[in-house]
C-alpha cells in the first residue's frame, strides 16, 4: 500500500513509526475532548484507536524491537527494549477496560485520559530515547529495510484486524 513498485516512496523505520504516533496522539486528543453525550463519536474513536494501537504495537514488537534488541550492546539499550515491551503490556490491559466501560459515563472519560497519558509517555520515550539510539545502532540501509518490512506488515495487518473487528461486531 505504502510501497509502490520500486523504492520511490520508501520510508525509514523511524519515520514510519513517528507517523503512527502522530496519528494515535491526534485520535487520543480527540477522544479526551469528547463528553458523555458524544457516544457514537466515542465509539468510533475508540475503535480506530484500538486498531491503530494494535497494528502499531504489533509491527514494533515483531519487527522493530527485535532488530533494536539484536543491535543493542549496552545495558541501557536493553533496558529501553524491556521497558517498551512492558509499556505495551500495560496498554494491552487498559484498552480492554476502556472497551468494557459505558461510553456515556464520566468513568469512560477518566479511563480514556489514563490511556492517553500512558500512550503519550511511551511514544515520547521511544522518540527521545529508543529511536535516537536506534539511529546510532542501525545503519541507514537497515532502517530503510525495516521501514519496508513494517509498511508491508501494516498493510496485511490492517486487513486482518479489520476483518476480526467485523467478526466481533457480528457476534
Ligand atoms: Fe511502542
Ligand atoms: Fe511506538
Amino acid at each position: 500500500m505504502l510501497k509502490a513498485k520500486g523504492r520511490a516512496v520508501q520510508k525509514d523505520a523511524i519515520a514510519l513509526l513517528k507517523e503512527d504516533h502522530v496519528k494515535v496522539r491526534g485520535l487520543l486528543d480527540e477522544l479526551e475532548k469528547t463528553t458523555e453525550k458524544a457516544k457514537s463519536r466515542r465509539e468510533e474513536l475508540l475503535e480506530e484507536i484500538e486498531r491503530e494501537l494494535k497494528i502499531h504495537t504489533t509491527i514494533e514488537e515483531e519487527i522493530f524491537y527485535p532488530a533494536f534488541r539484536e543491535a543493542a550492546v549496552k545495558k541501557d539499550d536493553r533496558k529501553l527494549y524491556y521497558e517498551a515491551i512492558e509499556e505495551h503490556h500495560v496498554v494491552d490491559t487498559v484498552l480492554p477496560e476502556l472497551k468494557g466501560t459505558d461510553v456515556g459515563t464520566e468513568v469512560f472519560g477518566a479511563k480514556a485520559k489514563v490511556l492517553k497519558d500512558l500512550v503519550e509517555h511511551h511514544a515520547e520515550e521511544e522518540e527521545t530515547e529508543m529511536f535516537p539510539r536506534a539511529r546510532k545502532l542501525l545503519d541507514r540501509e537497515k532502517l530503510l529495510q525495516l521501514g519496508d518490512e513494517m509498511a508491508q506488515a501494516k498493510a496485511s495487518l490492517t486487513e486482518s484486524v479489520l476483518s476480526k473487528l467485523v467478526e466481533m461486531v457480528r457476534t
